[in-house]
């Protein structure tokens, strides 16, 4: 079975790409390399032993996905291709707009064509928007972001919602993650992002290796237990796993889910900190600042519809996360 990988060269597509490939499956991949390096296909190679299909292309030029389509038979589609940075989503709110929806938009329109029926999509808790109680439920409103990086995540989420009305065999799930941080156990894959991270998890392993003088804790009064923001962090592979565990259930049940994908536990932003530096050692200096404007003091998962569904839940605990992240960091460094 051949599936299409938009974006998996990226963070969550390239670990996905590999538990794809050690489960048996072809895997095609459409990347950019806007934010992710060509040398990732050999690092999945080198994992998994199976060379993945490389397309360096957009998946928002209708040709190159004609020529993907017409080349290898797709049985299924899991897109990750996006913009991701929310600050930089405020900035430049037209490309955002442009680059996430035109991408879906070429997407489903190759699919149509071709006939390609099941797609998973890589949706954010950022879509439970500013209103809502945690922990956040599939059956909440999930209908505004406090961004436009969120905003094209709703939206999206509402292209392939529409799309799948009025194809009765199509079968979407809206994977709807919390916060993925961790790196491969090989050490060969991890969180790169270009320039000074934004994320919590890739800073923190900056200011660890000395690239970064500290980190700055966005906001200590919070009413929260220690002041600072709970988030609910996975790891990335066992969120890779809960995309294999959609596409088999997607297999057999057309129409739309949203499923949301974390631990269903939260943790704050001082024990994220300590955390890594009990299971690596290595001191993070770090400072209180002011709060980040639209950062919600808490948000987590209830996870009981991926468990109900999908039979999934994360089974990597915290101090796994934070090894695997140095330890991707410091491999990559030497
Ligand atoms: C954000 C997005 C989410 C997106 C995710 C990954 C929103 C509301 N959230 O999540 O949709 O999927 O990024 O791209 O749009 N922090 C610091 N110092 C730092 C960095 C972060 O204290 O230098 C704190 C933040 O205030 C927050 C926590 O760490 O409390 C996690 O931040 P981050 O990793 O950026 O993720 P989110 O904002 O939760």
């Amino acid at each position: 079975m051949s599936i299409l990988v938009t974006g998996g060269a990226g963070y969550i597509g390239s670990h996905t790409a590999v538990e794809l490939l050690q489960a048996g499956y072809d895997v095609v991949i459409v990347d950019n390399l806007s934010n992710a390096r060509a040398d990732v296909i050999d690092r999945i190679e080198k994992i998994t032993g199976r060379r993945p299909a490389f397309y360096h292309a957009s998946c928002a030029d209708p040709k190159e996905l004609e020529r993907i389509f017409s080349r290898h038979t797709i049985d299924a589609v899991i897109h990750f291709a996006g913009f991701k940075a929310v600050g930089e989503s405020c900035r430049k709110p037209l490309q955002y707009y442009r680059n996430n929806l035109d991408s879906t938009l070429c997407l489903l329109e190759a699919m149509e064509r071709f006939g390609c029926r099941r797609l998973v999509f890589s949706s954010s808790a950022t879509v439970y928007g500013m209103n809502n109680p945690v922990p956040y439920v599939e059956t909440m409103p999930a209908l505004s972001s406090s961004s436009p990086y969120g905003w094209t995540k709703v939206m999206n989420e509402r292209i392939l919602t529409d799309y799948a009305a009025v194809h009765p065999d199509a079968s979407v799930i809206l994977l709807r993650y919390f916060n993925p941080i961790g790196g491969h156990a090989s050490g060969l894959l991890g969180d790169d992002p270009n320039g000074i991270p934004n994320n919590l998890m890739p800073y923190v392993c900056r200011v660890a290796a000395g690239q970064l003088e500290k980190l700055t804790i966005f906001g200590n009064d919070y009413p929260t237990p220690d002041g600072t923001c709970l988030r609910d962090y996975l790891h990335v592979v066992d969120l890779a796993k809960g995309h294999l565990r959609a596409l088999d259930y997607a297999g057999t049940h057309p129409g739309v889910e949203a499923i949301n994908l974390g631990t269903g536990k939260s943790v704050s932003v001082l024990e994220l900190v300590r955390a890594f530096q009990n299971a690596t050692g290595v001191r993070v200096p770090y400072v209180m600042g002011p709060r980040r404007d639209g950062d919600l003091p808490e948000v987590w998962a209830d996870c009981s519809k991926a468990k109900r569904l999908l039979g999934w839940q994360t089974e990597l605990d915290m101090e796994e996360m934070c090894r695997s992240a140095w330890n991707f960091v410091k491999r990559h460094e030497a």
